[in-house]
């Protein structure tokens, strides 16, 4: 090997092994420098012979490249790692650790989830929202719903009666949100397009009925509406409450004391894949609500001349519409807050239901 060669490859590893900037700029005084060892090179030119500083001479003049571009090279990797190192070391973090907000971590029960459904679906019909007591007379809870006295239907409501008051009344838990149709006849006058959703009570408990479970109940009063009319908000409520394109329903004639003529509304729907029931298609049959045309007793009970209005009026239970649009196998666990159900079962807080953002999603 040529002395020059050694000496480059000397060079070379001097430089590769420098490892901060002072060390790289004692490599290159000690090559480059004044007094370096290529700079004593290079002072030999000026002695050489023609042809020696062709060959020798060009030699030399190579080394010196291939060392400065080294330690350039160098250099400024050297620099660049320590500007890094600086940086690093210099960082400040200004995060604060992430907390899940309260707002995140608690959930909207399912039964308030429906409701805000519901509630989105016929607003965007017109309808408004319309409340009443829990606690109800029975004058509006029966005897207004057109209830006979001593009528068996009276019965067939598993009333909770409180005791008799001082004038021998005796409050009922309203068994069903049809009272608010009274209630709001006589505190408006038509046209009436409410829904009610709420509370309501009877003694009934298994895995399917829990004694307070939940109703929307809808009323429509003008001079004109007729079944036709109710027939399609009940279909258009339903497309887009199940979230399907299409839904077959079927009207078979019944008996509420408050409706002539009644009806209950089945649902096609397919039952075959477990507990979420699929809409908009199947062979099955399934009882979703109750409805009719309003009984002229009732406008009258509401304050209204039925030979001038007339209406319609539906109801309907929520927990087992809950239980089959989200598959929630026990109506029990709805109200043991239980969190580890609402977790599982529960809504964001801040994914609102809308008919354009989507119900459920
Ligand atoms: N109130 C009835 C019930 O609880 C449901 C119902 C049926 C309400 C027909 C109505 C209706 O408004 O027209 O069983």
């Amino acid at each position: 090997m040529s002395d020059l060669q050694a000496l480059k490859e000397k060079l070379l590893t001097e430089v590769t092994g420098a490892d901060d900037e002072a060390a790289i700029e004692a490599v290159r005084v000690n090559a480059l420098g004044k007094k370096g060892s290529i700079s004593e090179l290079l002072k030999t030119l000026g002695t050489m012979s023609p042809e020696e500083r062709q060959t020798r001479g060009a030699a030399i003049n190579a080394l010196k490249t291939d060392v400065f571009d080294a330690i350039t090279a160098r250099k400024s990797a050297l620099k660049d790692a320590a500007i890094a190192q600086r940086l690093a070391r210099e960082t400040v973090d200004i995060s604060l650790p992430v907390r899940s907000s309260p707002a995140e971590r608690g959930r909207i029960h399912p039964i308030s989830q429906i409701i805000d459904e519901i509630t989105a679906i016929f607003a965007d019909m017109g309808f408004s929202i319309a409340e009443g007591p829990d606690i109800e007379t029975d004058y509006y809870n029966f005897t207004a719903l057109n209830f006979p006295e001593g009528h068996p239907a009276r019965e067939m409501h598993d009333t909770f009666f409180f005791n008799p008051d001082e004038n021998g009344e005796r409050k009922v838990l309203r068994t069903h949100t049809s009272p608010v149709q009274v209630r709001t006849m006589e505190a408006q006058k038509p046209p009436i397009r409410i829904i009610i959703p709420g509370k309501t009570y009877r003694q009934d408990s298994d895995a399917t009925h829990s004694p307070m479970f939940h109703q929307v109940e809808g009323l429509v009063v003008d001079t004109k509406s007729n079944v036709a009319n109710m027939r399609w908000i009940l279909e258009e409520f339903c497309k887009a409450f199940f979230e399907v394109d299409d839904v077959t329903m079927r009207f078979r004639p019944s008996f509420f004391p408050f409706t002539e003529p009644s009806f209950e509304v089945d649902i096609q729907c397919d039952r075959s894949s477990g507990p979420i029931v699929k809409f908009g298609e199947g062979t099955d049959w399934m009882e979703i609500l109750g409805c009719g045309m309003v009984h002229p007793n009732v406008l009258r009970a509401g304050g209204l001349d039925p030979d001038v209005y007339q209406g319609f009026a539906w109801g309907m239970g929520l927990d087992r519409i809950a239980m089959l649009k989200y598959g929630m196998p026990d109506l029990r666990n709805f109200f043991d807050a239980d969190v580890r159900w609402m977790s599982h079962y529960g809504f964001r807080p801040l994914d609102m239901p809308t008919l354009f953002g989507g119900l459920s999603a």
